[in-house]
């Protein structure tokens, strides 16, 4: 089994923790190369439900090794709280593995993100509060502190007293917030180091070394391709590229190491935060209420119901290109056995002009009003059904469908949430 990426299509939460689940076991290392603590993906382990934020869902499986990539910001706060809830429930975390090179939330992040969104108002981006977008900020300035920096006390204190040389003012006079010492960071982070001490390696070295041993590496995409700060819909994005390329710079892998691309694409469409949504159904609609319950559309890390919509086809097919996908697996299609009718967004109508790809300018996209082709539902329960063959023609039709306007091959197909629940196809 070659090594794999796999991104998300869309707006984020398009069961990426599923597929990933689906594949772990495939492979020797699972490693995570974006985003922090804003992702948020529910395991099922011993029959408990656990939500992971930062560590890769590969830590379930025994043999394979979860990698957190130089490309993610790591909390360690929150990995040490993961650490103790896999504990809790006799996971081994032993062979855990995080970058060196990636950047650290500190505090302060937290209280910039969460005043900046305050700042905003109405035009705030809906972020997870997370600190991520102050965190890559520091990155990107030069300013911001690595986990190998915790490894060093000397190091973290000089380096933390020339990121407050900045943050402080920002903190007091912008914010009017609280502004913090070396020592009121220092006296926790320096006791988090001393446990995460054995976990923080030269990651880019450990998975080419690797990649020459014959390993496989899923390389697990967090938030989407709608939300890469490059190719989303700026400024309503995350702080990351969660594009495929986003995999080969957050983790010292080159791209001549990488055999296929999997998008994830949910059967229907679900944004959380702010921002364009062209298929979005309005608050109250019917069939936006059943995707919702059904679908259960509440967020991992926050809670928030989120928007709903019918599947946008011009999307999909504009990740099938700026990721180079080379397979696509459909998450969810179960959701729609309720509905009589299903609609698929073909193409959009900006102020007269049609578009069948993302529009290159952002206000078209704001004003983007779908084109919709409709087909019959299935109506019929699909979640006990394993084979490609046995699901309803209307079912198979709409995936065909998403493949003509995608022009990916449809390799995967889930049908519920359980491992089990997912119909694997050869094309
Ligand atoms: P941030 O990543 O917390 O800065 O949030 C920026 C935008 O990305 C907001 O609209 C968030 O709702 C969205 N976002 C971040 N992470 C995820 C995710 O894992 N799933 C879905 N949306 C996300």
């Amino acid at each position: 089994m070659p090594s794999k990426i796999l991104v998300g299509t869309q707006w984020g939460d398009e069961g990426k923790g599923k597929v990933t689940d689906v594949l772990s076991s495939e492979f020797d290392i699972v490693v995570r190369c974006q985003g922090g603590a804003n992702a948020g993906h529910t395991v099922i382990a011993n029959g408990h439900k656990l939500a992971l934020h930062q560590i890769p869902s590969g830590v379930i499986y025994e043999g394979v090794v979860p990698v957190i990539g130089n490309g993610c910001i790591v909390d360690p706060k929150v990995v040490l709280e993961e650490l103790a809830a896999l504990k809790e429930q006799g996971i081994s975390y032993d062979n855990l593995k995080i970058s060196g090179n990636a950047h650290i939330v500190m505090p302060y992040h937290k209280d910039l993100d969460e005043a900046h969104e305050r700042k905003l108002g109405k035009n705030l981006i809906g972020t997870t509060k997370r600190g991520v977008g102050p965190c890559y900020a520091d990155k990107v300035s030069r300013i911001g502190l690595r986990m190998q920096d915790m490894l060093d006390e000397k190091i973290f204190n000089e380096k933390l007293e020339t990121a407050l040389i900045e943050k402080n003012p920002v903190l007091e006079k912008v914010y009017g917030l609280p502004t913090y010492t070396v020592n009121d960071i220092a006296k926790d982070y320096l006791e988090y180091a001393k446990v995460l001490r054995p976990y923080i390696i030269e990651s880019s070295r450990y998975l080419n070394e690797a990649l020459t041993e014959g390993k496989d590496i899923l390389f697990e995409g967090s938030q989407a391709t709608m939300l890469d700060i490059d190719f989303g819909t700026y400024p309503f994005v995350t702080s990351s590229n969660c594009v495929s390329g986003g995999a080969i710079t957050g983790s010292g892998v080159g791209p001549t190491n990488i055999d296929t691309v999997i998008g994830v694409a949910k059967a229907y469409l679900t944004r959380v935060g702010s921002g364009p949504f062209p298929t979005e159904l309005p608050e109250g609609d019917a069939v936006g209420e059943t995707l919702c319950e059904q679908g259960h559309e509440y967020g991992t890390t926050t809670g928030r119901k989120r928007r709903c919509g019918y599947y946008d086809a011009v999307i999909v097919n504009y990740a099938a290109r700026v990721n180079g996908l080379t397979e696509l697996a459909i998450t969810k299609l179960d959701v729609l056995s309720a509905l009589n009718t299903i609609k698929i967004c073909i193409a959009y109508d900006c102020n007269g002009e049609r578009y069948t790809t993302v529009p290159e300018h952002q206000s078209k996209f704001y004003e983007a009003k779908p084109v919709y082709i409709e087909m019959p539902g299935w109506k019929t329960d699909i979640t006990k059904i394993k084979n490609y063959v046995d699901l309803p023609r209307e079912a198979k039709d709409y995936i065909d469908i998403i493949e003509r306007l995608s022009g990916v091959p449809v390799t995967m197909v889930c049908v519920g949430p359980d491992r089990s629940q997912t119909i694997k196809r050869q094309r």
